[in-house]
């Protein structure tokens, strides 16, 4: 995903900002935005007139690194052609450079500072004291980043909002304690920190009085909210539980308190944690979307423990009953890695038959990714390219089908969509950016639910009245 920003009235200092990777950078992005506005520079769509160019960066896989390197060297690039923009100056922010700014000084000497994440509230002095010296030719670029970030927003953290008003992202914790094998993530966004269920709940009161129609709550793992800081340590098993301390049960029965008409939307859960609690009271909440984002990465038992996921297969089969008896409706999100290192024939077959026999209402695969720095990258047994690509082929075409046919059998059901822009809405079924969508009538007013008719399908998307 990515997203540039807005607004411009003279005289003041512009700045120009790409948010690469996904929402946790986005807010990331959002946040850097609110301490600008603070500082009183302006964010412009148009980079030839900004005076600083902010890049912030996804490093999750290859495709994200090259894609964040891409647009670093395309806004040098873009400065070099356009004589009067030789001083603007290159800020490159987010996970790679966290994670690569040293050696990234010296591979990209065209950039004039990196700054990782606790440097994100530091923005607006960064830019001023990088606009006030000229830096010699020779000079490599400023490294303001610290290792093992510690920073988390808080609910008065200025903030400005890059997506559509009636949508908002809440970041209510950073950060990772698990130690999956294939994931670089917590090497670049440090230990888990939950932020407090009051400071949550006041950022979604001020949201839901703003207008905001849907909270997607997210973290690196939603269900280890609050986990971080109780008395007895939390290992990585360890289930939802309020009777311990914070958790994300109590923090959903807050969120449910507070008065409007909104969707909670859960983000990123890890199998691992939950439990019987968890789902009850999603049962209970209405205003939390039967929607659950829960990733799963395989399903075979000796790729699930090579993958340090801290779940089995078993546990896995278990809780999806579990949450479908319990929350009847429930549309189950979940991704899957095709060709990690070892995999045999056996466990591909296997994971294709539990997609057949568990109909994942959404699904994503990914061909697996080999990552410097990562347990897996050492693993004996990787695949070849074809392989990964072939499988992952087969297992996105076998969702098709079963998304076909979903499509085809919502034909006729009568549901509730919130509008995203004249004739398009999504369902409860349907996160921001990476679900899909419903065709509506045009005259719906935008940034409103309504309640629809579905009368057709078209491969993922549907068509309603
Ligand atoms: Fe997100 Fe990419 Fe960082 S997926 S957490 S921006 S590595």
């Amino acid at each position: 995903m990515s997203a540039s920003a807005v607004i411009a009235p003279a005289g003041c200092l512009k700045v120009g900002l790409i948010s690469l990777g996904c929402a946790k950078n986005l807010v990331d992005s959002e946040i850097m935005a609110g301490h600008l506005h603070k500082a009183g520079m302006v964010l412009t769509p148009n980079a030839d007139e900004a005076d600083v160019m902010i890049v912030n960066t996804c490093s999750f896989i290859d495709a994200a690194k090259e894609e964040s390197i891409g647009a670093i060297l395309e806004a040098n690039q873009r400065r070099g052609l356009h004589r009067r923009h030789h001083a603007q100056k290159l800020i490159v922010a987010g996970c790679m450079a966290q994670r690569f700014a040293s050696e990234l000084r010296t591979s990209m000497p065209e950039v004039d500072a990196f700054i990782g994440l606790d440097q994100l509230t530091q923005i607006a002095p960064i830019i001023e004291g990088l606009l006030a010296r000229d830096r010699e030719e020779e000079e490599a670029p400023e490294n303001f980043v610290t290792p093992q970030p510690r920073f988390i927003p808080d609910f008065d953290t200025p903030r400005f909002r890059l997506t559509p008003n009636h949508t908002a992202y809440v970041k209510i914790a950073e950060g990772c304690n698990h130690p999956c094998s294939f994931c670089i993530i917590p090497q670049m966004r440090g230990r888990h920190r939950s932020r407090t269920v009051d400071s949550i709940v006041a950022e979604a009161r001020q949201l839901v009085a703003e207008g905001v129609r849907e909270l997607n709550l997210i973290s690196q793992d939603t269900t280890y909210f609050g986990m971080d800081r109780w008395e007895e340590k939390a290992g990585p098993r360890a289930l939802v539980d309020s009777t311990r301390g914070d958790s994300l049960t109590y923090l959903l029965r807050e969120l449910q308190k507070i008065e409007g008409d909104f969707w909670i939307r859960l983000l990123y859960t890890h199998p691992a944690h939950w439990s019987d609690e968890l789902i009850t009271t999603i049962a209970e909440c209405p205003k939390v979307a039967r929607y659950v984002d829960m990733p799963l990465q395989h399903i075979s038992d000796p790729m699930l423990e090579a993958m340090r996921r801290e779940t089995s297969s078993q546990h896995i089969r278990d809780l999806i009953k579990r949450i479908r008896a319990g929350v009847p409706g429930i549309a189950l999100r979940t991704t899957f890695i095709a060709g990690f290192p070892g995999e045999t024939q056996e466990d591909f077959e296997t994971l294709l038959q539990f997609i057949e026999e568990t109909r994942f209402e959404r699904l994503g695969v990914f061909r697996y990714s080999r990552e410097d720095g990562t347990r897996a990258a050492k693993r004996e047994g990787h695949l070849p390219s074809r392989t990964k690509e072939s499988r992952w082929k087969r297992a996105m075409a076998l969702q098709r089908r079963i998304a076909l046919e979903q499509s085809a059998a919502a034909v006729g059901r009568k549901i509730r969509v919130l509008v995203e822009a004249p004739g398009l809405a999504r369902s409860e079924a349907d996160a921001p950016e990476v679900d899909a969508r419903v065709f509506v009538p045009e005259n719906l007013p935008v940034g409103q639910f309504a309640e629809v008719t579905v009368v057709a399908a078209k491969e993922y998307d549907l068509i309603a009245e």
